[in-house]
């Protein structure tokens, strides 16, 4: 038998903490709006922390967690939109800080759902080039990419940090099931451009790369998609429902959360949400949720993590925790 356990977790967030009395004073919202709309009281934006700064904080936080040294990771993956540099990846620079110089490092792109897409990326890897430790990462800082003036968006977003260590176990498995997916007829629902410069010859005007979101059509392809994939995942896992503990899911609208929780008929005090804290944080959400959820969890306890969001992009894991 080739199980996946995971044997550590660290979060790291800015220590900038911006309310929604602040945002309203940028753009015409109102906290009551936010608040009611989305769940969100307020957000942490990296001022001075860097993408791969906050990513690090997380992967150290995770090796002590773990009692492993960075020497023995053998993968590290940063599931990220808003890297600092292009290259090196992400994973790179966090590799060289944490002194992970045995992993190999890379990058992936899969927005809100880009910690699950990591995550199955890492276990398939794990399974079949024998890695025997990898460290996954979901870091933005968003905040750097959003037009200041759309209420549409900067209302929603928060930067942070969320990391997992994940190692090959031969007497337990506690990663049940998994699936990722995507609709690209949604592709341009949520877009991010990356450049910022031109060539030489051109002469038009240059635009700053800034965050666009179609946040109904969205919101309908979220509240549809989520409940399906959850069920296809437990049904895989070749459970019930019911027998769900947790519900971890991207923390991107108080509101869809609910409306999850509603369709598959699970009580919504399964559904863990810090998002009244810090906001959509995309590929780190599910990571930072699981972090400030892991002292409620018990052994055994199962629980569904999943991300949804751009490309159009949805991913679904099921968990047994020790
Ligand atoms: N403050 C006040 N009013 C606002 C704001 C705001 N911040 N934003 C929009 N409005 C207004 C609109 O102009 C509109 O006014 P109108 O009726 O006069 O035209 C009204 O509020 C309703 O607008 P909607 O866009 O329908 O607002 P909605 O209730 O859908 O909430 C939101 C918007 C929060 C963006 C919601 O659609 C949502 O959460 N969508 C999903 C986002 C998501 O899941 N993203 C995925 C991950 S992101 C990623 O992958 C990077």
């Amino acid at each position: 038998m080739i199980g996946i356990k995971v044997i550590g977790l660290g979060k790291s967030i800015p220590t900038r903490c911006v309310t929604n009395n602040e945002i309203a004073s940028l753009v015409d919202t109102s906290d009551e709006w936010i608040k009611t709309r989305t769940g969100i009281e307020k957000r942490h934006i990296a001022v001075t922390e860097t993408t791969h700064e906050l990513a690090t904080r997380s992967a150290l936080e995770a090796l002590k967690d773990s009692n492993l040294e960075a020497e023995a990771l053998d993968l590290v993956i940063v599931a990220t939109v808003s890297a600092d540099t292009a290259m090196p990846s992400t994973a790179s620079l966090v590799a060289k800080a944490i002194g992970a110089n045995h992993a190999t490092c890379f990058d992936l792109s899969a927005a809100c759902s880009g910690f699950i897409f990591a995550s199955e990326v890492a276990m398939s890897l794990m399974k079949q080039s024998g890695y025997q430790n990898a460290l996954v990462i979901g870091a933005e800082v968003l905040s750097s990419r959003l037009d200041w003036t759309d209420r549409g968006t900067c209302v929603i977003f928060g930067d942070g940090a969320g990391a997992v260590i994940y190692q090959i176990s031969h007497e337990e498995n506690q990663v049940l099931s998994i699936e990722i997916g995507t609709d690209p007829q949604g592709a341009e629902l949520i877009c991010l451009p990356i450049q910022t410069e031109k060539n030489t010859f051109f002469k038009g005007e240059i635009k700053r790369p800034v965050i666009s979101m179609n946040g109904r059509q969205v919101y309908a392809f979220s509240t549809s998609k989520v409940p399906t994939s959850i069920m296809q995942v437990i049904s895989r896992g070749q459970i019930k429902v019911e027998d769900i503990d947790w519900f971890i899911l991207h923390q991107a609208n108080s509101r869809i959360i609910d409306s999850v929780a509603q369709r598959l008929d699970v009580p919504k005090e399964r559904f863990f949400k810090n998002i009244s804290e810090y906001g959509n944080t995309s590929a780190a959400s599910i990571p930072m949720a699981l972090y400030d959820v892991k002292n409620q969890l018990k052994s055994g306890d199962k629980v569904i993590l999943c991300g949804f969001g751009a490309g159009l992009t949805w991913g679904t894991m099921l968990l047994e925790w020790h």
